[in-house]
């Protein structure tokens, strides 16, 4: 087997928000898969970088009161902090507001100029007079065009999913300042995306074998249309000053725009690789390149990746992505992560909390098939699947085994010709045979079915100690030859299995490779077994199980309020925080049926009081009529008084799952109005107009 170079990358994570779960998702898969190509004896290099640009980090690092660059050197150091305490082992992990990357994202703005793909086009945007710059679509809100719902993002609406342009909005104002925004017109600098050659190019690369999954191919043929059919817009890749970025070679006051540099920081960062291992940076980025580059992302920059990126490397001569891997969205117990449920879990609570990030590693790669489904994080799952296999059927054979080799082997495994240990071995437990089945699963990203051959090895080994029973062989001497050649086959089933488990559990298997007193592991030591007499060291205890009770405590740490008063879709609210500036994004309608599941009624305010020791809760009695009282803790002590409250008719859910906290069951919600993360202060309760009474259904 010839050894490939391979350069892989993970998208490059915001720079102003926390890193988790959910971006773990991709950063665990990728760092999987480099293990593994790392073990097979390949050169593969994984970089990564913060991505640090944009308005959005601009506006907070000027509501901290610091400059941009103190910010994004911050956040670098705790997104550095986190991935390292998931073992995720960048090559590299820079920055977009680097040199390297400077120098890239003009070369190739330069190259596309000279190519005859960029133009510079006058359009009118909204201007924010107060604050003095031009509003991205996310800071502009106003009313629904199509609803009239107020207090909706520039691009969408939340209340009726309509999508629409920023310049629909009906009184629309600046979420910066409050202002009117003006309409005002300024060049920007457009990538001619809609030019043939960049139309039929795509058309070409996004249908080559290998290039996508098949459902990110068929999406972009939706995207590009059919022969002939013009269907891609020149891509605007400049924004006008003040904004935090690169400036454009020969514009001033204008900028990169964010989504410009940060995939060309995959190139940038890679550069300062090259200059610190001396490494030849063309021989994986010019146009004939043999080397292998792939981009792991997540199913939302799917557009990204695999049109503009992939045109602009192409007009740019430079060679294109071999493949980009697009994955789904974590959902924690079916749900999409939530503040309020205490599932928008982030890496540092986890880890504080003292969780092992060997379970979460095992859990996700368990659950990844390389396709881009959603994967879900079920809490319970997740206890009992790290604690039946990895425990109970992967670790338990190591400690089964190694107290008799201690205790009456002196330390060393069976004594016999290395051939006749490997024959007996492999006729016994067969483990070594499965070694490229496995691998062609890991190198298809399908971990799940990986992990589900190796629990099955694991199974077989289990088995084997139920037929021999060493513990019974101890007590007859006359045993003692047949017990230290079982226990020398547990051993060194124990080294495969660890072979085979360590691209996912990297930490572990180097513990384990100083129990087993051995070199670290790569694939192809599964072409032996250890040598006879090989000595082994003392077990230690190689990893403990999940505790239920871990799992309450992180989820209560993650928990934002206790309030369950209406919650905001928290995706769209976390992508807002994340100041994904215009990603884009899937349209988020529901059906009528799935409105129709909301039981939602009128009920009266029988009693509301004070609950000692909270401080955002009131309790509320709520009479339903003919459907009885509930009894409901909800979040707005900050904006009523109780006693104003008592004999009001209310709005609320009355089929949500009842949850149990800590000053009693809360068994149902209340709907009350905010603006959410906005700048409208308090929180408004919902009242039916006069004559509805208590139990009646809203629909
Ligand atoms: N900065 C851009 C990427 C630029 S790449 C040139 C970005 N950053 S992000 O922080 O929002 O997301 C980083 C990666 O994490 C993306 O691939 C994104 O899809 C992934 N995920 C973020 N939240 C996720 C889940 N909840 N689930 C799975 N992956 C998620 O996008
Ligand atoms: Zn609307």
């Amino acid at each position: 087997m010839t050894a490939r170079q391979i350069l892989v990358t993970s998208a490059l994570p915001y720079a102003n928000g926390a890193i988790h779960l959910g971006h773990l998702v991709e950063y665990i898969q990728t760092d999987i898969w480099v293990r593994f190509q790392k073990m097979r004896g390949h050169e593969c290099w994984y970089v990564c970088a913060d991505d640090t640009h944009g308005t959005p980090i601009m506006l907070r690092a000027e509501k901290e009161g610091i400059a941009p660059e103190a910010l994004i050197a911050r956040v670098h150091g705790e997104h550095s902090r986190d991935f390292a305490g998931f073992h995720v082992a960048f090559d590299h992990y820079g920055s977009t507001n680097s040199e390297e990357n400077r120098f890239y994202a003009e070369d190739i703005y330069l190259k596309l100029k000279t190519a005859g793909l960029i133009e510079v086009r006058s359009i009118e945007q909204h201007y924010d007079p107060v604050k003095q710059m031009f509003l991205p679509d996310r800071f502009i809100k106003g009313e629904c065009p199509k609803c009239g719902a107020k207090d909706q993002y520039g691009d969408s609406c939340e209340s009726c999913g309509a999508a629409y342009a920023p310049t629909e909005l009906k009184n629309p104002y600046s979420a910066v300042s409050g202002a009117t925004p003006e309409l005002r017109s300024s060049d920007h600098y457009f990538f001619k995306l809609s030019d043939p050659r960049c139309q039929d190019f795509l058309r070409r690369w996004t249908r080559e074998p290998g290039r996508l999954q098949t459902e990110a191919a068929n999406k972009m043929q939706e995207w590009l249309g059919t022969e002939g059919e013009q269907k891609l817009s020149d891509w605007d890749i400049s924004r006008d000053a003040p904004y935090f970025g690169f400036e454009i070679p020969g514009a001033p006051g204008k900028y990169f725009y964010v989504w410009h540099d940060a995939p060309i920081g995959y190139m940038g960062s890679f550069k300062s690789l090259c200059a610190q291992r001396g490494l030849d940076f063309d021989a994986y980025w010019q146009k004939d390149s043999r080397a292998e580059l792939y981009h792991f992302i997540g199913k939302d920059i799917l557009y990204f990746h695999s049109l503009f990126w992939p045109a602009e490397l192409e007009h740019a001569g430079y060679r294109t992505p071999t493949s980009v891997f697009a994955h789904g969205f974590l959902t924690v117990d079916g749900a999409k992560m939530s503040k309020s449920r205490g599932t928008f879990i982030t890496a540092e609570s986890y880890l504080q909390q003292g969780l092992n990030p060997e379970w979460l590693r095992y859990y996700f790669a368990a659950k990844l098939n390389g396709t881009l489904e959603d994967l879900d994080l079920n809490l319970d799952d997740f206890v009992a699947r790290v604690n039946s296999d990895l425990i109970g059927k992967y670790v338990n054979i190591a400690s089964r085994a190694a107290g008799f080799i201690a205790k009456r082997f002196n330390g060393r495994l069976f004594h016999a010709s290395h051939n006749h240990l490997r024959d007996t071995f492999d006729r016994d437990l067969p483990l070594r045979e499965a070694a490229e089945e496995i691998a062609g699963h890991y190198e298809a990203r399908d971990y799940g079915r990986a992990l589900r051959r190796v629990m099955a090895l694991a199974d077989l080994v289990n088995q084997f100690v139920d037929k021999h029973q060493p513990w019974q062989m101890a007590k007859n001497v006359e045993h003692e030859e047949t017990l230290h050649y079982v226990c020398t086959a547990l051993i060194n089933a124990f080294r495969l299995l660890t072979l085979y488990l360590k691209p996912v559990l990297p930490h572990l298997a180097k513990r384990a490779e100083e129990f087993l007193n051995i070199a670290p592991l790569s694939w192809a030591d599964a072409g032996y077994v250890l040598p006879a007499d090989h000595p082994i060291n003392p077990y230690e205890h190689l990893m403990g199980r999940i505790d239920p009770k871990q799992i309450e405590a992180l989820v209560a740490a993650n928990r934002e309020s206790l309030a369950p008063v209406s919650e905001p879709s928290p995706q769209r609210h976390a992508q807002h925080q994340q100041n994904t500036e215009d990603k884009m994004q899937e349209q988020t309608h529901i059906s009528i049926d799935d409105f129709a599941k909301i039981d939602l009624r009128v009920a009266r305010i029988a009693n509301a009081e004070h609950v000692d020791g909270a401080d955002k809760l009131l309790r509320l009695t709520l009479d339903l009529g003919s459907l009885g009282t509930r009894q409901v803790f909800a979040g707005i002590k900050s904006a009523y008084d109780p006693a104003t409250l008592v004999g009001r008719l209310t709005v609320m859910v009355a089929n949500l799952a009842p949850r149990k906290m800590k000053f009693g069951l809360s068994e149902g919600m209340v709907l009350a109005a905010s603006d959410d993360g906005g700048d409208v202060p308090g929180l408004f309760i919902l009242s039916p107009d006069s004559g509805a009474a208590p139990g009646m259904k809203v629909k």
